[in-house]
């Protein structure tokens, strides 16, 4: 096992037994840190917390945070708890706002209380909202058009300001779409309900009752069907390290996307998950749904260059390649 660098050893994860967060509990735990998982478990499951202690609570529980971070002796928090369906988010923005603002305030409260220096919080591509040019570099305008894009902008935004009053030492990574799973098979995505693309494609290949919504196929792209940036979760997690690993110079807020620049439309995905279980999968064309660009593309330079940092899964064969059915 690596050693971690000195000074940071132990990891306060929210959000460590979702998806993305426990893939980062599995690469901290590689890379010699002690990730201590903070989740309601609402969303979450028990069974994806396997690289270090649980502590069950809910973000808004200020108090238990502030015991847990003293419990644990936390160096450094990753910030993934969040409600996260985009189109939940715009029926019922509140629960978005209590829980990525109300919560994730908290959760800073509680970082302060306890003099914790650095941070890593969980961001989305949603914060640009509609792009304006492809692909999006970090300068690209932020206008996000939904309350969940708004809820994580807001939070950047409180980030900034909590490092130049406070001397916070935090970094932002905004994701593309998170795809894949583990590639030793012992954690994939599992989100209830499940709005995403692959894993609903794979469901619809598998599931002789599950039909998959194809919305729209007519945008100007070369086969009609909307192009997103697909970014494998290890590479996610990978991510995640090096920022940690950045953290401790950085004396400031930073943010940084995170994608792998190329994109594959719907009607790729679907090929590639037919080809990988040898199954068709079912389409039904619907409606384009509102606010869908055609094409969402990311400029991961900058992480590149200032995390060292690049994708090791480049292809969308070699991300659905992954999966388990
Ligand atoms: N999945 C993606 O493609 C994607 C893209 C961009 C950004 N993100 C961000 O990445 C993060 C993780 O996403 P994910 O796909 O792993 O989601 P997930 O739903 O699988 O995981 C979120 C976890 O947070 C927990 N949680 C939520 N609210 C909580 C609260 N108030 N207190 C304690 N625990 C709470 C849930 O129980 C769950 O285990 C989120 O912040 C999301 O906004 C995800």
């Amino acid at each position: 096992m690596k050693q971690p660098m000195a000074g940071l050893k132990n990891i306060l994860v929210t959000g460590g037994a979702g998806y993305i967060g426990s893939h980062v509990c599995k690469e901290l735990g590689k890379n010699g840190f002690n990730p201590v998982v903070f989740d309601r478990l609402e969303e979450g499951h028990r069974e994806f917390v396997k690289w270090g202690p649980l502590e069950e609570g809910d973000l808004r529980d200020q108090s238990l945070l502030v015991d847990v971070m003293k419990k644990h002796e936390i160096d450094a928090v990753m910030h993934f708890a969040s409600s996260i369906v985009v189109s939940e988010s715009v029926v019922d923005p509140q629960k978005y706002y209590e829980n990525n603002v109300s919560g994730s305030l908290s959760l800073l409260s509680a970082v302060r209380k306890t003099n914790i220096q650095f941070f890593v919080f969980s961001s989305t591509a949603a914060v640009y909202g509609m792009p304006v040019r492809v692909p999006i570099d970090e300068d690209h305008p932020k206008d996000p058009i939904n309350p969940y894009g708004e809820t994580k902008l807001l939070m950047e935004n409180a980030l900034r300001d909590y490092s130049r009053a406070y001397g916070l030492q935090s970094v932002a990574l905004r994701y593309f779409n998170a795809a894949g799973a583990d590639p030793e098979g012992e954690l994939w995505e599992a989100h209830d309900p499940e709005t995403h693309l692959i894993p609903n494609a794979v469901r619809a290949a598998l599931d002789p009752a599950y039909t998959l919504k194809l919305f729209g196929n007519d945008y100007s792209t070369p086969d009609g069907t909307c192009i997103r940036d697909y970014i494998h979760v290890k590479d996610l997690a990978r991510a995640h390290v090096a920022a940690l690993k950045l953290l401790p110079g950085l004396n400031s807020f930073q943010a940084f996307n995170l994608g792998i620049g190329k994109g594959f439309s719907v009607l790729e995905v679907i090929r590639a998950v037919e080809q990988k279980f040898g199954k068709k999968v079912k389409v039904e064309l619907a409606q384009r749904r509102e606010g869908d660009p055609p094409v969402l593309l990311a400029d991961s330079t900058l992480a590149k260059s200032k995390l060292g940092w690049s994708p090791e899964f480049e292809t969308i064969e070699s991300i659905v390649g992954t999966l388990r059915g």
